[in-house]
């Protein structure tokens, strides 16, 4: 089996006497596109920032790319850092920066390119993630909320990444502008081979674009598999989630375990 892209074991992260993440552990596979859920609060973004280097952790072991965090020389680990993009939770755009110079933020810091180059890279990336030309020159300020999200992506795909995290990529974003990021981030994923870790509470991206999810609960993974092992589930918060009332609005034909009075609503007559 290929070595995962991402190893996480035992982790431990408090803030002071709260304990976010307990002994937590997590295996993402090259090339799968994993949706992270869980509650509001339990340490979603913790978690991605932990693995990024940038939240503290008190106990565990961390590896991207079969390399220890923990072991890197400050040269290896951002020889490292060149290899994943982040896309915030929120977006997180340079607010006195354009789109463009957003863009080029991560080649200034990794990359020695000149001033050209750059710009040609930033128009590319732009194209990349849909969004027109004359958006470059605009600052977050002047944006829509999904331009934002687009432009955030194409900062996180700034140095080519083979490992891109996305946390609450489709959060705001209306339904069909929704479904188009699915796409977008869909078809970025196949063209690009890229592994996803994905931090969502959108149950139509888990369910569209998504080969796997991990559900985060009391400080751990409580399950890590494809939809219908999720849908199985008996653990309560999965049951809640996958089966309350706003999942009933999924339709999903090929589903398996969707209960039974779902699947009734469905397919019930006008
Ligand atoms: N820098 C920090 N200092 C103190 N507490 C923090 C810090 N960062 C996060 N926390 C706490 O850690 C817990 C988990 O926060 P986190 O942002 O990871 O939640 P989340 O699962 O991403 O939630 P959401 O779905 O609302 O984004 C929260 O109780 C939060 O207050
Ligand atoms: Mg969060």
């Amino acid at each position: 089996m290929n070595e995962p892209v991402i190893s996480v074991r035992g982790l431990d992260v408090a803030f002071g006497a709260r304990k976010v993440l307990r002994g937590l552990d997590l295996d993402v596979a090259p090339g799968e596109v994993l949706g992270f859920v869980g509650g509001s609060g339990q340490g979603k973004s913790v978690l991605t920032r932990a693995i990024l280097g940038l939240n503290p952790k008190q106990a565990g072991k961390i590896r991207l790319f079969g390399e220890d965090i923990d072991r890197l020389t400050p040269r290896r680990h951002r020889a490292l850092e060149r290899r994943w993009g982040v896309m915030f939770q929120g977006g997180a755009l340079f607010s006195s920066l354009t789109v463009r110079q957003n863009i080029q933020a991560p080649m200034r810091e990794y990359l020695k390119l000149s001033q050209g180059l750059m710009d040609e890279l930033a128009s590319l990336k732009l194209k990349l993630v849909g969004l027109p030309p004359d958006a470059a020159e605009k600052y977050p300020s002047q944006l829509s909320g999904g331009m934002i999200k687009r432009a955030a992506l194409a900062r996180a795909l700034a140095l080519d990444p083979e490992l891109l995290f996305l946390d609450e990529p489709t959060s705001g974003l209306d339904p069909i502008g929704a479904a188009e990021f699915d796409d977008l981030i869909a078809t970025l994923q196949k063209t690009l081979g890229l592994t996803v870790f994905m931090v969502t509470h959108d149950l139509d991206s888990l369910y569209s674009i998504c080969d796997t999810i991990a559900a985060l609960a009391d400080g751990k993974v409580i399950a890590h598999g494809p939809l219908d092992l999720m849908l199985a589930s008996d653990h309560p918060w999965l049951r809640a989630y996958f089966h309350g009332k706003r999942a009933r609005a999924i339709r999903r034909p090929d589903a398996v375990g969707i209960e039974a009075s779902a699947a009734s609503d469905a397919s019930a007559p006008a």
